[in-house]
């Protein structure tokens, strides 16, 4: 497994696999690697020649300075999942290396970024679509993938892809889950017994939702949902949405879209997570 750097020498390893006629695969993270991360890994290494792993805490993303100064990072245990997998090449670049100058372009999300955590963290997503791009720009790979867990950051992907002309197919993945529920995240590593008990009622209360899809009103659930988690656990919720999966607004009525998704966030502790189920 090769480890670079600079964009030059990720850009070589694309242009030569490319001439080769030999596809790339990449798997865009910010480390603290679990099964989640894992498995889009694994459907990389299986479908392309090559898989490109990169691993970079974007500071432009985090719109709370503390949060970026809290991220997990667990490079050596990184690496030797990664090896373990197969993975061909991790690209660890400096903040240097990615942002050599400031750059404040502000970027067309569709508007797709204004609901759930557009409300709650301005900025994030417009600094996660900046490094993204800047991602693409220097694997140059054919596919890319990415866990549903982060399920407004995919469909801002996708469509930013298709906004800035990216010549790259984008692959949502499914959320993995430990045995009793919670999403796995990197953020987990950070919650003590008692928040990590309190945060399995996020993942209660969207199954839960989904039980009562069509049986109740959207209304009469979402209370339902956002009593259910202030009654069983100390979480804070921010939000509990029910939205059409592609525009990401709110439904009011189970006959309002095709495909609708139910999406959570909530702090436990100090720590933000983030679910969604798909109701239909
Ligand atoms: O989902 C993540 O880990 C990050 O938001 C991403 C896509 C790697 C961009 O920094």
């Amino acid at each position: 497994m090769e480890v670079y750097k600079t964009k030059a020498e990720l850009a070589l390893f694309s242009t030569n696999a490319k001439k080769k006629k030999e596809t790339v695969g990449f798997v865009p993270t910010m480390g603290a690697l679990h099964d989640g991360h894992m498995s889009l890994i694994r459907k990389s290494v299986s479908e392309n020649n090559y898989t490109v792993c990169s691993i970079f805490v974007n500071p432009t993303q985090f719109n709370n300075k503390k949060d970026f100064e809290r991220y997990p990072i667990t490079i050596d245990e990184d690496l030797k999942k990664l090896e373990t997998e197969k993975c061909d090449v991790v690209f660890l670049p400096s903040v240097n290396e990615m942002y050599p100058d400031p750059d404040n372009t502000q970027y067309d999300l569709g508007g797709i970024d204004k609901p759930m955590e557009g409300v709650f963290r301005p900025g994030h997503f417009n600094g996660m679509a900046m490094i993204v791009l800047k991602l693409f720009a220097a694997a140059n790979a054919d596919v890319a993938y990415f866990g549903e867990k982060d399920f407004q950051q995919l469909a801002i992907i996708k469509y930013i892809t298709k906004r800035y002309n990216v010549p790259i197919k984008i692959v949502g993945c499914s959320t993995l889950r430990d045995e009793d529920g919670l999403a796995m995240s990197s953020r987990n590593l950070l919650l003590n017994a008692d928040q990590r008990k309190n945060a399995l009622a996020i993942s209660q209360t969207l199954f839960g939702t989904k039980q009562k899809v069509n049986k109740d009103s959207v209304e009469n659930v979402k209370a339902w949902a956002k009593n259910f988690i202030s009654q069983t656990s100390n979480l804070k919720l921010e939000y509990f949405e029910i939205v059409n999966s592609e525009t990401l607004e709110s439904i009011l009525d189970w006959s309002d879209a095709e495909n609708i998704n139910a999406c959570v966030a909530a702090y436990a502790g100090e720590v933000r997570l983030i679910d969604n189920v798909k109701l239909k």
